[in-house]
Protein backbone atom coordinates (compact mmCIF):
# COMPACT_ATOMS: atom_id res chain seq x y z
CA UNK A 1 0.00 0.00 0.00
CA UNK A 2 0.76 3.19 -0.81
CA UNK A 3 1.98 5.45 2.16
CA UNK A 4 1.04 8.78 0.18
CA UNK A 5 -2.21 10.23 1.21
CA UNK A 6 -4.90 10.39 -1.73
CA UNK A 7 -2.45 9.28 -3.98
CA UNK A 8 -4.47 7.37 -6.34
CA UNK A 9 -2.45 4.85 -8.31
CA UNK A 10 -5.33 2.80 -9.73
CA UNK A 11 -6.96 5.92 -11.08
CA UNK A 12 -3.26 7.08 -12.70
CA UNK A 13 -3.25 3.10 -14.29
CA UNK A 14 -6.34 3.74 -15.29
CA UNK A 15 -4.80 6.70 -17.64
CA UNK A 16 -2.30 4.19 -19.36
CA UNK A 17 -3.87 1.97 -21.56
CA UNK A 18 -0.99 -0.49 -22.20
CA UNK A 19 -0.65 -1.43 -18.22
CA UNK A 20 -3.90 -3.61 -18.84
CA UNK A 21 -1.93 -5.98 -21.51
CA UNK A 22 -0.84 -9.18 -21.12
CA UNK A 23 2.71 -10.48 -21.90
CA UNK A 24 2.81 -13.99 -22.04
CA UNK A 25 -0.38 -14.64 -20.68
CA UNK A 26 0.27 -13.05 -17.64
CA UNK A 27 -0.87 -9.41 -16.45
CA UNK A 28 2.13 -6.86 -17.69
CA UNK A 29 4.46 -5.54 -14.53
CA UNK A 30 6.07 -2.68 -16.55
CA UNK A 31 9.50 -1.98 -14.86
CA UNK A 32 11.61 -0.80 -17.34
CA UNK A 33 10.76 2.94 -16.89
CA UNK A 34 14.56 4.27 -17.07
CA UNK A 35 14.63 2.87 -20.44
CA UNK A 36 11.22 4.34 -21.61
CA UNK A 37 8.51 5.19 -19.63
CA UNK A 38 4.56 4.41 -20.76
CA UNK A 39 2.02 7.08 -22.55
CA UNK A 40 -1.03 8.32 -20.69
CA UNK A 41 -4.41 8.60 -23.09
CA UNK A 42 -4.19 12.76 -22.50
CA UNK A 43 -0.58 12.22 -24.29
CA UNK A 44 -1.94 9.59 -26.88
CA UNK A 45 -5.17 11.62 -27.74
CA UNK A 46 -3.02 14.84 -28.05
CA UNK A 47 -0.48 13.53 -30.55
CA UNK A 48 -3.97 11.80 -32.23
CA UNK A 49 -5.73 14.87 -32.35
CA UNK A 50 -2.94 17.05 -33.77
CA UNK A 51 -2.59 14.59 -36.82
CA UNK A 52 -6.38 13.98 -37.28
CA UNK A 53 -7.16 17.66 -37.60
CA UNK A 54 -4.25 20.48 -36.61
CA UNK A 55 -1.57 19.24 -38.21
CA UNK A 56 0.64 21.00 -39.89
CA UNK A 57 4.42 22.12 -40.23
CA UNK A 58 4.84 25.01 -37.62
CA UNK A 59 6.71 28.87 -38.28
CA UNK A 60 6.17 28.65 -42.22
CA UNK A 61 2.75 29.29 -43.38
CA UNK A 62 -0.03 31.94 -43.02
CA UNK A 63 -2.30 29.26 -43.07
CA UNK A 64 -4.46 28.39 -39.80
CA UNK A 65 -3.28 25.12 -39.54
CA UNK A 66 0.03 26.15 -39.83
CA UNK A 67 -1.05 29.02 -36.82
CA UNK A 68 -2.48 26.15 -34.61
CA UNK A 69 0.03 24.19 -34.50
CA UNK A 70 2.80 26.63 -33.89
CA UNK A 71 0.94 27.98 -31.21
CA UNK A 72 0.26 24.07 -29.81
CA UNK A 73 4.34 24.02 -30.26
CA UNK A 74 5.08 26.75 -28.39
CA UNK A 75 2.91 26.41 -25.59
CA UNK A 76 4.83 23.45 -25.26
CA UNK A 77 8.45 25.09 -24.96
CA UNK A 78 6.11 27.79 -22.05
CA UNK A 79 5.20 24.57 -20.48
CA UNK A 80 8.76 23.06 -20.21
CA UNK A 81 10.14 26.56 -19.08
CA UNK A 82 7.33 26.23 -16.43
CA UNK A 83 8.29 22.90 -15.30
CA UNK A 84 11.54 22.94 -14.90
CA UNK A 85 11.50 27.16 -13.94
CA UNK A 86 13.77 28.46 -16.71
CA UNK A 87 13.41 32.41 -16.44
CA UNK A 88 12.23 32.84 -19.78
CA UNK A 89 10.80 30.24 -22.73
CA UNK A 90 13.66 31.53 -25.29
CA UNK A 91 16.21 29.15 -22.75
CA UNK A 92 14.40 26.29 -23.72
CA UNK A 93 16.01 24.45 -26.98
CA UNK A 94 14.15 21.49 -28.40
CA UNK A 95 16.19 18.99 -29.10
CA UNK A 96 15.65 14.71 -30.40
CA UNK A 97 16.47 14.04 -26.48
CA UNK A 98 19.26 14.68 -23.77
CA UNK A 99 22.08 12.80 -26.37
CA UNK A 100 21.45 15.83 -29.15
CA UNK A 101 21.00 18.40 -25.67
CA UNK A 102 24.58 16.89 -24.75
CA UNK A 103 26.23 16.85 -28.16
CA UNK A 104 25.14 20.61 -28.40
CA UNK A 105 26.80 22.15 -25.36
CA UNK A 106 29.54 20.09 -26.15
CA UNK A 107 30.18 21.52 -29.28
CA UNK A 108 28.80 24.98 -29.38
CA UNK A 109 30.00 25.91 -25.34
CA UNK A 110 32.70 23.89 -25.07
CA UNK A 111 34.53 23.18 -28.20
CA UNK A 112 34.94 26.92 -28.91
CA UNK A 113 36.23 27.66 -25.46
CA UNK A 114 38.60 24.73 -24.77
CA UNK A 115 42.31 24.55 -26.05
CA UNK A 116 44.70 21.84 -25.10
CA UNK A 117 45.89 21.59 -21.65
CA UNK A 118 42.39 22.26 -20.25
CA UNK A 119 39.91 19.88 -18.76
CA UNK A 120 36.16 18.67 -18.72
CA UNK A 121 35.23 16.87 -15.88
CA UNK A 122 32.84 14.36 -15.95
CA UNK A 123 32.06 11.44 -13.37
CA UNK A 124 32.54 7.51 -13.31
CA UNK A 125 28.65 7.21 -13.30
CA UNK A 126 28.00 9.04 -16.89
CA UNK A 127 25.75 7.07 -19.10
CA UNK A 128 27.74 7.20 -22.32
CA UNK A 129 25.87 10.30 -23.90
CA UNK A 130 28.15 11.96 -20.96
CA UNK A 131 31.34 10.82 -22.09
CA UNK A 132 31.45 10.24 -25.58
CA UNK A 133 30.55 13.94 -26.32
CA UNK A 134 33.20 14.76 -24.01
CA UNK A 135 35.33 12.32 -25.81
CA UNK A 136 35.36 13.78 -29.25
CA UNK A 137 35.76 17.27 -28.03
CA UNK A 138 38.92 16.43 -26.41
CA UNK A 139 40.02 14.83 -29.74
CA UNK A 140 38.74 17.69 -31.42
CA UNK A 141 40.29 20.36 -29.13
CA UNK A 142 43.30 18.62 -27.17
CA UNK A 143 41.46 18.91 -24.02
CA UNK A 144 41.37 15.99 -20.98
CA UNK A 145 38.65 14.27 -19.69
CA UNK A 146 38.97 14.23 -15.68
CA UNK A 147 36.27 11.50 -14.04
CA UNK A 148 35.41 11.72 -10.61
CA UNK A 149 35.44 8.23 -8.75
CA UNK A 150 32.64 6.52 -6.81
CA UNK A 151 32.16 4.44 -3.84
CA UNK A 152 31.28 1.14 -3.38
CA UNK A 153 27.68 2.28 -2.55
CA UNK A 154 27.47 4.24 -5.59
CA UNK A 155 28.43 7.68 -4.57
CA UNK A 156 30.06 10.32 -5.95
CA UNK A 157 33.58 10.53 -3.78
CA UNK A 158 32.81 14.47 -3.14
CA UNK A 159 36.48 15.32 -2.01
CA UNK A 160 38.15 13.94 -5.10
CA UNK A 161 35.71 15.85 -6.55
CA UNK A 162 36.86 19.03 -4.86
CA UNK A 163 40.27 18.00 -5.78
CA UNK A 164 39.78 17.27 -9.69
CA UNK A 165 38.23 20.73 -10.18
CA UNK A 166 41.27 23.14 -11.13
CA UNK A 167 41.62 25.89 -12.99
CA UNK A 168 41.99 23.82 -15.56
CA UNK A 169 38.43 23.02 -15.53
CA UNK A 170 36.46 24.38 -18.25
CA UNK A 171 33.21 22.92 -17.75
CA UNK A 172 31.85 20.00 -15.27
CA UNK A 173 29.05 17.72 -16.92
CA UNK A 174 27.28 15.40 -14.66
CA UNK A 175 24.28 13.38 -14.08
CA UNK A 176 21.16 14.16 -11.65
CA UNK A 177 20.36 10.42 -11.25
CA UNK A 178 22.33 7.83 -12.77
CA UNK A 179 20.26 5.79 -14.63
CA UNK A 180 22.38 2.76 -13.70
CA UNK A 181 22.69 3.36 -9.72
CA UNK A 182 19.75 5.24 -9.27
CA UNK A 183 22.04 7.27 -7.18
CA UNK A 184 20.81 11.07 -6.95
CA UNK A 185 24.17 13.34 -7.05
CA UNK A 186 24.09 16.47 -5.11
CA UNK A 187 24.40 18.51 -8.07
CA UNK A 188 23.54 21.60 -5.80
CA UNK A 189 27.21 21.51 -4.08
CA UNK A 190 28.52 20.40 -7.33
CA UNK A 191 27.16 23.42 -9.57
CA UNK A 192 28.09 26.06 -6.47
CA UNK A 193 31.69 24.41 -6.16
CA UNK A 194 31.99 24.72 -9.96
CA UNK A 195 30.68 28.53 -9.79
CA UNK A 196 33.12 29.56 -6.99
CA UNK A 197 35.74 29.16 -9.89
CA UNK A 198 34.00 30.54 -12.39
CA UNK A 199 32.95 27.01 -14.17
CA UNK A 200 30.01 26.23 -16.17
CA UNK A 201 27.95 23.13 -15.37
CA UNK A 202 25.88 20.73 -17.34
CA UNK A 203 23.35 18.62 -16.22
CA UNK A 204 21.83 15.37 -17.51
CA UNK A 205 18.55 15.40 -16.08
CA UNK A 206 16.95 12.65 -18.14
CA UNK A 207 16.37 10.12 -15.10
CA UNK A 208 15.38 13.25 -12.85
CA UNK A 209 12.73 15.36 -13.85
CA UNK A 210 10.12 12.43 -13.80
CA UNK A 211 10.68 11.69 -9.98
CA UNK A 212 12.24 14.62 -8.73
CA UNK A 213 11.23 18.36 -8.86
CA UNK A 214 13.77 20.64 -10.99
CA UNK A 215 13.97 24.16 -10.16
CA UNK A 216 16.52 25.29 -13.10
CA UNK A 217 17.02 28.85 -11.22
CA UNK A 218 16.78 27.37 -8.00
CA UNK A 219 19.69 25.04 -9.04
CA UNK A 220 21.67 27.96 -10.71
CA UNK A 221 22.92 25.26 -13.10
CA UNK A 222 24.00 26.59 -16.68
CA UNK A 223 22.45 24.00 -19.32
CA UNK A 224 19.99 21.32 -17.94
CA UNK A 225 19.17 18.49 -20.31
CA UNK A 226 16.31 15.75 -20.40
CA UNK A 227 14.41 13.75 -22.48
CA UNK A 228 10.42 13.24 -23.69
CA UNK A 229 10.45 9.53 -23.48
CA UNK A 230 11.24 9.06 -19.79
CA UNK A 231 8.59 11.93 -18.91
CA UNK A 232 5.23 10.35 -20.57
CA UNK A 233 6.39 11.59 -23.65
CA UNK A 234 7.64 10.22 -27.23
CA UNK A 235 11.02 9.14 -28.21
CA UNK A 236 12.50 11.87 -30.26
CA UNK A 237 11.97 15.07 -28.51
CA UNK A 238 13.63 16.45 -25.55
CA UNK A 239 15.30 19.69 -24.13
CA UNK A 240 17.82 21.51 -22.98
CA UNK A 241 18.02 24.45 -20.95
CA UNK A 242 20.75 27.44 -21.19
CA UNK A 243 21.47 30.06 -19.45
CA UNK A 244 20.16 32.74 -22.02
CA UNK A 245 23.61 34.84 -21.39
CA UNK A 246 25.46 31.88 -22.27
CA UNK A 247 23.33 30.57 -25.25
CA UNK A 248 23.14 34.12 -27.07
CA UNK A 249 27.21 34.14 -27.27
CA UNK A 250 27.15 29.89 -28.28
CA UNK A 251 27.38 29.60 -32.25
CA UNK A 252 24.42 27.61 -33.86
CA UNK A 253 25.35 23.60 -33.24
CA UNK A 254 23.08 22.81 -36.87
CA UNK A 255 22.57 25.01 -39.92
CA UNK A 256 19.56 24.74 -41.69
CA UNK A 257 15.73 26.10 -42.29
CA UNK A 258 14.06 28.00 -39.32
CA UNK A 259 17.65 29.13 -37.79
CA UNK A 260 18.61 31.78 -39.63
CA UNK A 261 17.34 35.24 -40.36
CA UNK A 262 18.54 35.79 -43.95
CA UNK A 263 20.89 34.02 -45.80
CA UNK A 264 22.72 34.45 -48.96
CA UNK A 265 26.21 33.30 -50.46
CA UNK A 266 27.71 36.60 -48.90
CA UNK A 267 26.28 36.27 -45.58
CA UNK A 268 23.82 34.50 -43.41
CA UNK A 269 22.29 36.52 -39.83
CA UNK A 270 21.38 33.81 -37.56
CA UNK A 271 18.10 33.81 -35.78
CA UNK A 272 17.63 34.71 -32.48
CA UNK A 273 16.63 32.28 -29.49
CA UNK A 274 15.77 29.63 -29.12
CA UNK A 275 15.24 29.10 -32.81
CA UNK A 276 19.06 29.82 -33.63
CA UNK A 277 19.20 26.17 -32.04
CA UNK A 278 16.27 24.80 -34.03
CA UNK A 279 17.52 23.90 -37.68
CA UNK A 280 14.95 22.02 -39.85
CA UNK A 281 11.31 20.86 -39.49
CA UNK A 282 11.10 19.60 -35.36
CA UNK A 283 9.29 16.47 -33.90
CA UNK A 284 6.04 18.84 -33.62
CA UNK A 285 3.75 15.80 -32.77
CA UNK A 286 6.18 14.97 -30.34
CA UNK A 287 6.96 18.46 -28.60
CA UNK A 288 2.74 19.14 -28.54
CA UNK A 289 2.84 15.88 -26.92
CA UNK A 290 5.34 16.09 -24.27
CA UNK A 291 3.79 19.49 -23.35
CA UNK A 292 0.34 17.66 -22.87
CA UNK A 293 2.94 14.54 -20.69
CA UNK A 294 4.18 17.59 -18.45
CA UNK A 295 0.56 19.14 -17.79
CA UNK A 296 -0.10 15.66 -16.31
CA UNK A 297 2.87 15.12 -14.18
CA UNK A 298 2.04 18.64 -12.87
CA UNK A 299 -1.50 17.72 -12.38
CA UNK A 300 -0.62 14.64 -10.45
CA UNK A 301 2.31 16.51 -8.68
CA UNK A 302 5.73 15.68 -8.21
CA UNK A 303 5.97 15.87 -4.95
CA UNK A 304 3.37 12.98 -4.41
CA UNK A 305 4.99 11.20 -7.33
CA UNK A 306 8.03 11.19 -5.51
CA UNK A 307 6.72 10.12 -2.35
CA UNK A 308 4.98 6.97 -4.11
CA UNK A 309 8.29 5.98 -5.80
CA UNK A 310 10.32 6.49 -2.97
CA UNK A 311 7.51 4.01 -0.92
CA UNK A 312 8.18 1.66 -3.83
CA UNK A 313 12.14 1.86 -3.82
CA UNK A 314 11.93 1.20 0.16
CA UNK A 315 9.72 -1.82 -0.14
CA UNK A 316 11.59 -2.87 -3.57
CA UNK A 317 14.52 -2.53 -1.91
CA UNK A 318 14.07 -4.75 1.41
CA UNK A 319 12.07 -7.49 -0.33
CA UNK A 320 15.14 -8.27 -2.51
CA UNK A 321 17.21 -7.75 0.25
CA UNK A 322 15.78 -10.64 1.65
CA UNK A 323 17.10 -12.95 -1.12
CA UNK A 324 20.10 -15.21 -1.17
CA UNK A 325 22.35 -14.56 -3.51
CA UNK A 326 21.26 -11.55 -4.94
CA UNK A 327 23.23 -8.15 -5.24
CA UNK A 328 22.18 -4.47 -5.13
CA UNK A 329 24.65 -2.49 -7.29
CA UNK A 330 24.07 0.90 -5.89
CA UNK A 331 23.34 1.13 -2.42
CA UNK A 332 23.91 5.25 -2.04
CA UNK A 333 21.86 7.01 0.53
CA UNK A 334 20.38 9.44 -2.06
CA UNK A 335 18.15 6.99 -5.11
CA UNK A 336 15.50 7.49 -7.09
CA UNK A 337 13.46 5.02 -7.71
CA UNK A 338 15.27 2.10 -9.45
CA UNK A 339 17.09 -0.63 -8.38
CA UNK A 340 20.36 -2.65 -10.43
CA UNK A 341 20.97 -6.38 -9.07
CA UNK A 342 23.19 -9.05 -10.19
CA UNK A 343 22.60 -12.82 -8.72
CA UNK A 344 24.93 -14.91 -8.26
CA UNK A 345 24.22 -18.19 -10.63
CA UNK A 346 22.09 -16.14 -12.75
CA UNK A 347 23.39 -14.05 -16.15
CA UNK A 348 21.53 -11.27 -15.88
CA UNK A 349 20.27 -11.38 -19.18
CA UNK A 350 18.55 -14.63 -18.24
CA UNK A 351 17.16 -12.78 -15.37
CA UNK A 352 15.47 -10.65 -17.87
CA UNK A 353 14.05 -13.59 -20.25
CA UNK A 354 12.87 -15.78 -17.20
CA UNK A 355 11.29 -12.96 -15.42
CA UNK A 356 9.59 -11.43 -19.47
CA UNK A 357 8.27 -15.34 -19.33
CA UNK A 358 6.10 -13.58 -15.40
CA UNK A 359 4.98 -10.75 -17.62
CA UNK A 360 7.76 -8.48 -15.52
CA UNK A 361 9.26 -6.10 -18.10
CA UNK A 362 12.76 -5.11 -16.87
CA UNK A 363 16.21 -4.02 -18.50
CA UNK A 364 19.51 -6.08 -18.15
CA UNK A 365 22.49 -5.01 -19.88
CA UNK A 366 25.47 -2.39 -19.10
CA UNK A 367 22.55 -0.12 -19.50
CA UNK A 368 25.09 2.36 -21.44
CA UNK A 369 27.19 2.83 -18.81
CA UNK A 370 30.17 0.45 -19.41
CA UNK A 371 32.29 1.99 -17.07
CA UNK A 372 29.69 1.44 -14.01
CA UNK A 373 29.67 -2.05 -14.89
CA UNK A 374 34.10 -2.08 -15.06
CA UNK A 375 33.89 -0.51 -11.79
CA UNK A 376 31.73 -3.14 -9.90
CA UNK A 377 33.43 -5.75 -12.21
CA UNK A 378 30.33 -7.06 -13.45
CA UNK A 379 29.20 -7.66 -16.83
CA UNK A 380 26.33 -6.33 -16.60
CA UNK A 381 23.18 -5.95 -14.09
CA UNK A 382 18.88 -6.62 -14.02
CA UNK A 383 17.45 -3.58 -13.48
CA UNK A 384 13.85 -2.58 -12.11
CA UNK A 385 12.82 0.96 -12.15
CA UNK A 386 9.38 2.36 -10.89
CA UNK A 387 7.40 4.95 -12.42
CA UNK A 388 4.09 6.81 -10.86
CA UNK A 389 1.77 4.37 -12.02
CA UNK A 390 3.70 1.17 -10.12
CA UNK A 391 2.01 -0.57 -7.18
CA UNK A 392 3.27 -2.75 -4.46
CA UNK A 393 1.72 -5.23 -5.84
CA UNK A 394 3.96 -5.27 -8.76
CA UNK A 395 6.60 -5.33 -6.42
CA UNK A 396 5.45 -8.15 -4.93
CA UNK A 397 4.91 -10.09 -8.01
CA UNK A 398 8.71 -9.22 -9.21
CA UNK A 399 9.99 -10.55 -5.92
CA UNK A 400 8.49 -13.94 -7.09
CA UNK A 401 9.62 -14.01 -10.12
CA UNK A 402 13.10 -13.23 -8.99
CA UNK A 403 12.32 -16.30 -6.32
CA UNK A 404 11.18 -18.47 -9.18
CA UNK A 405 14.67 -17.66 -11.03
CA UNK A 406 16.82 -18.85 -8.79
CA UNK A 407 14.58 -21.91 -8.02
CA UNK A 408 15.07 -23.02 -11.78
CA UNK A 409 19.07 -22.73 -11.83
CA UNK A 410 19.69 -23.86 -8.43
N1 LIG B 1 19.50 5.18 -21.18
C1 LIG B 1 18.30 4.44 -21.10
C2 LIG B 1 18.35 3.42 -20.00
O1 LIG B 1 18.96 3.62 -19.01
C3 LIG B 1 17.89 3.85 -22.39
O2 LIG B 1 17.73 2.38 -20.11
Amino acid sequence: MSNVAQYDVESIRNDFPILATEVHGKPLVYLDNAASSQHPVQVIHAIKDLYESGYSNIHRGVHQLSQDATKAYENSRAAIRGFINADCIHEIIFTSGTTESINLVAQSYARPLLKKGDEILITHMEHHSNIVPWQMICEQTGAELKVVPISDQGELEMDRFAELLSEKTKIVSVVHVSNALGTVNPIKEIIDAAHAKGIAVLVDGAQAVSHIPVDVQALGCDFYAFSGHKLYGSTGIGALYGKEKLLNKMPPYKGGGDMILSVSFEKTEYNTLPYKFEAGTPNIAGAIGLGTAIEYVQSIGLGAIAAHEHGLLEYATSKLKEIDGLRIIGQAEQKAGLISFVLDQVHPHDIGTLLDMEGVAIRTGHHCAQPVMERYKIPATARASFAMYNTFAEIDVLNEAIKKTIGMFS
